[in-house]
C-alpha cells in the first residue's frame, strides 16, 4: 500500500515517485490549489493536489479531517518561502497524481492541536488522543527504553522468565485485586502487587539472574505517579552482593540515558543513608536540583518560652527544624498565607517564619511575629546557623517528627519549583541504609519498610530480635529527580532469619504458614544468597520524556479512581457469571 512513511520523506527523493498513507491533519485550499497535511507516525508530508487532474481534485475536496488516504505522486521541492524547517520533510512536498480515500472519518471528538481538552475526554477516545505527535513520540521512546533494556540485560546473562498472573497475594504494601476462581468456590486468586516471591524462588531453582517486564496491580491511592495497573522492569541474581547489583543498575541507566536521549548520568551515582536524606531533605526520595536544606534547630529550641517550639525540641518523637529560602524576603503576606495552608496539609499546625532584612543590625534587623519569644541570641544562632543573608526569609516546623519531614520536605520542594531554583540536569543518587521496621503508631506493632524478605545487616536473628528498632536493612533504593525509580535489596535466605522477621511483624504463625509456607519450604532446599530490584518503569520513561503523570506515557491508562473510560470498565456482569463463580452481590442500601 505504500513506499515510504510521510514523516520519512525528504530531499534524498527528489523527483521520484512515491506512495504515503495516512490521516488529514489539515485541509488547506489555496487559490485553486489544494494543500493536505497527510500524517503518519512518522511526522506530517504536504501534499499538493492541482486542479490539472479534476478528478483527482474533486476526490481531494471531499476530505475532512483525520480522513484515511492514500496517496500515490511526485516528490517535488517546495517553493522558496515555503519550506518548513521544523519538519523533517520541510523541503519538500508531494504532487499528488492519485488520491484514494480508504477510509472516511467523522468529526473527531477534539481537534490534534487543541490544548483545552480534558483528560476525561482524552481518556474517553483514547485512539485518537494517541494521534498525537507528542503522545506518538512518547510511545516511541518507550519501545526504545525497553527494546535497550531487554538487549542490556540479555547481554548480562539476564533470563527473561514470567511469572503467574493468577497467584497468591505477595505483600507490597497495598490491597489486592482478587479474581474469583469458578473451580474452587469460595476461593479466590490474587493479582501480583509484584513478582517478588516467584523471582525468589527462580534464585531457588537455580536460574541465577532473572528479568521480567511484568505488569503489577495495586489497589491503592493513586496520584501522578500511581497507576493500580503499572509496569516494572524486574531482576533478580544470585551470589552477589549489593554493591555488584548497584553497580549493573547503574551501568544499565547511563548506557540507557546515552541511548536514549544523548545524555550522561554521574558515574558512579552518589549514595545516601536514609538518616541522611530524612535529615537533610525530609524525605527518603530527595530531588538533589533543589538547593534548599532543612537545618536541626531542636538543640537552640529547647529552652525557649514558645511551647510550639519547645514543646516539640524536647519530644524524643519531635523535631524542630528551619528552612531558608534565599531571597525570601520578598514573599508577601499572602505568599506566606498560601505556604502555611500549603503545609497545614501534610499535617503541620502552622508555619512559623523570620524575614533578615539587615543583618548587620543583628536581631533588630529580623522581622518576625514570633521574634518576641526568641531570645536575640537563638535568633541570631539559627541566622548562622542555616547561613541566612540578607533578604532572605527562613521558615520553620515543630512537631513530631514524621509531620515535620512531611510538610518542610514538601514545602522545599514546592518553594523549589515556584522560586525558579530547580537545577537543570538529572541527579540519580542512591538511598540506602534504611532501617528494617518502622514503629506503626496506629496499629502499635512494626512494618516493613521495604517487604518482609529483605534482608536485615545482622546475620543472626537473636542480634535482629533484640534491637528491631535500630536494625538496618539491606536496602536501596535508586532515586532521579525526586522520584523514586526502583528499589530492592538483599534477601533473606535463611529460614530462621525469615521467621523472627515475621514474628517480628506480628505475623502469626499459622498466617506466615498459610501465606508463605511454600516460601519456608523452598527456602530449607537450597537457596543461595540473592538479591535484586524492580524499577517501575512508567515512572522511567515519564521522567525520559519530561511527562507530568505516567498516565501520559501510557497507552491505556486509568483515571485517578482507577476507571478505564474507553472501555467503561470495570463494568457489571451478568447473573450467570455471577451464580458460576458462586459471588452474590450485595445490594447498598
Ligand atoms: P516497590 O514496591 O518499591 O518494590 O516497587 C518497585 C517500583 O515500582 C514502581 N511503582 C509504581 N509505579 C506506578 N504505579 C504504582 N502504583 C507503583 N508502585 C510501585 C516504583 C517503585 O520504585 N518487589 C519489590 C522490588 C524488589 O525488592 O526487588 C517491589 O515491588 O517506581
Ligand atoms: P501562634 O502562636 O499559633 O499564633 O503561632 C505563631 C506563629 O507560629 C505563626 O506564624 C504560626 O504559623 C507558627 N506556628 C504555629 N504552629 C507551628 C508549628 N507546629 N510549626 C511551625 N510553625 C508554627
Amino acid at each position: 500500500m505504500r513506499s515510504e512513511y510521510c514523516g520519512l520523506i525528504d530531499e534524498s527523493l527528489m523527483g521520484q515517485d512515491v506512495t504515503v498513507c495516512g490521516w488529514v491533519n489539515r485541509r488547506r485550499d489555496h487559490g485553486g490549489v489544494i494543500f493536505i497535511d497527510l500524517r503518519d507516525r512518522e511526522g506530517l508530508l504536504q501534499v499538493v493536489i492541482d486542479p490539472d487532474t479534476p478528478e483527482v481534485f474533486a476526490t481531494a475536496e471531499s476530505v475532512r479531517n483525520e480522513y484515511v488516504l492514500q496517496v500515490k505522486g511526485k516528490v517535488r521541492e517546495r517553493p522558496e518561502g515555503t519550506v518548513n524547517p521544523d519538519l523533517k520533510s520541510g523541503k519538500i512536498e508531494v504532487l499528488g497524481l492519485e488520491l484514494t480515500i480508504l477510509n472516511a472519518a467523522e468529526t473527531p471528538p477534539f481537534q490534534q492541536d487543541d490544548e483545552d481538552v480534558s483528560e476525561e475526554h482524552r481518556l474517553k477516545y483514547r485512539y485518537v488522543d494517541l494521534r498525537r505527535p507528542e503522545m506518538q513520540q512518547r510511545m516511541q521512546i518507550r519501545a526504545k527504553v525497553t527494546g535497550f533494556l531487554r538487549r542490556f540485560l540479555e547481554e548480562q546473562g539476564f533470563l527473561d522468565i514470567e511469572t503467574p498472573m493468577l497467584t497468591k497475594a505477595t505483600p507490597e504494601g497495598a490491597r489486592d485485586y482478587l479474581v474469583p476462581s469458578r473451580t474452587h468456590p469460595g476461593s479466590f486468586f490474587a493479582l501480583p502487587q509484584s513478582p517478588q516471591l516467584f523471582k525468589q524462588l527462580l534464585m531457588m531453582s537455580g536460574m541465577d539472574r532473572y528479568y521480567q517486564i511484568v505488569r503489577c496491580f495495586r489497589d491503592e491511592d493513586l496520584r501522578a505517579d500511581r497507576q493500580p495497573e503499572f509496569t516494572q522492569l524486574d531482576i533478580e541474581t544470585s551470589f552477589l552482593e549489593e554493591d555488584q547489583i548497584m553497580s549493573i543498575m547503574e551501568d544499565m541507566m547511563r548506557e540507557l540515558f546515552v541511548h536514549v536521549l544523548e545524555e550522561p548520568l554521574h558515574d558512579p551515582f552518589p549514595r545516601m543513608t536514609y538518616a541522611d536524606a530524612m535529615e537533610r531533605f525530609g524525605s527518603d526520595k530527595p530531588d538533589l536540583r533543589i538547593p534548599l536544606e532543612l537545618v536541626d534547630i531542636g538543640d537552640l529550641m529547647s529552652k525557649v518560652e514558645f511551647k510550639v517550639f519547645s514543646g516539640p525540641a524536647n519530644d524524643p518523637a519531635g523535631r524542630v527544624v528551619a528552612l531558608r529560602l534565599p531571597k525570601g524576603a520578598e514573599l508577601s503576606r499572602k505568599d506566606i498565607d498560601g505556604y502555611t495552608e500549603y503545609v497545614g496539609r501534610y499535617g503541620a499546625k502552622g508555619l512559623a517564619y523570620i524575614k533578615v532584612n539587615d543583618l548587620s543590625a543583628g536581631a533588630n534587623g529580623l522581622q518576625s511575629p514570633i521574634l518576641k519569644f526568641l531570645p536575640d541570641e537563638v535568633a541570631m544562632e539559627i541566622m548562622q546557623r542555616t547561613g541566612a543573608e540578607d533578604g532572605d526569609l527562613v521558615f520553620f516546623g515543630a512537631d513530631k517528627t514524621h509531620i515535620v519531614n512531611e510538610s518542610l520536605g514538601a514545602l522545599r520542594v514546592k518553594l523549589g519549583h515556584d522560586r525558579g531554583l530547580v537545577e537543570r540536569g538529572w541527579r540519580p543518587v542512591w538511598i540506602v541504609d534504611f532501617p528494617m521496621f518502622e514503629w506503626d503508631e496506629k496499629e502499635n506493632r512494626w512494618q516493613a519498610l521495604h517487604h518482609p524478605f529483605t534482608a536485615p545487616n545482622v546475620s543472626d536473628p537473636a542480634q535482629l530480635h533484640e534491637n528491631p528498632g535500630q536494625t538496618l536493612s539491606r536496602a536501596y533504593d535508586m532515586v532521579l529527580n525526586g522520584t523514586e525509580l526502583g528499589g530492592g535489596s538483599i534477601r533473606i535466605h535463611n529460614p530462621e532469619m525469615q521467621r523472627e522477621v515475621f514474628k517480628l511483624l506480628d505475623i502469626p504463625d499459622e498466617e506466615a504458614e498459610n501465606k508463605f509456607g511454600f516460601l519456608m519450604q523452598a527456602l530449607k532446599y537450597g537457596c543461595p544468597p540473592h538479591g535484586g530490584i524492580a524499577f517501575g518503569l512508567d515512572r522511567l520513561i515519564m521522567l525520559m520524556t519530561g511527562s507530568k503523570s505516567i498516565r501520559d506515557v501510557m497507552a491505556f491508562p486509568k483515571t485517578q479512581t482507577a476507571a478505564c473510560l474507553l472501555t467503561d470498565a470495570p463494568a457489571e456482569v451478568s447473573d450467570k457469571q455471577l451464580h458460576e463463580l458462586n459471588i452474590r452481590i450485595r445490594r447498598q442500601g
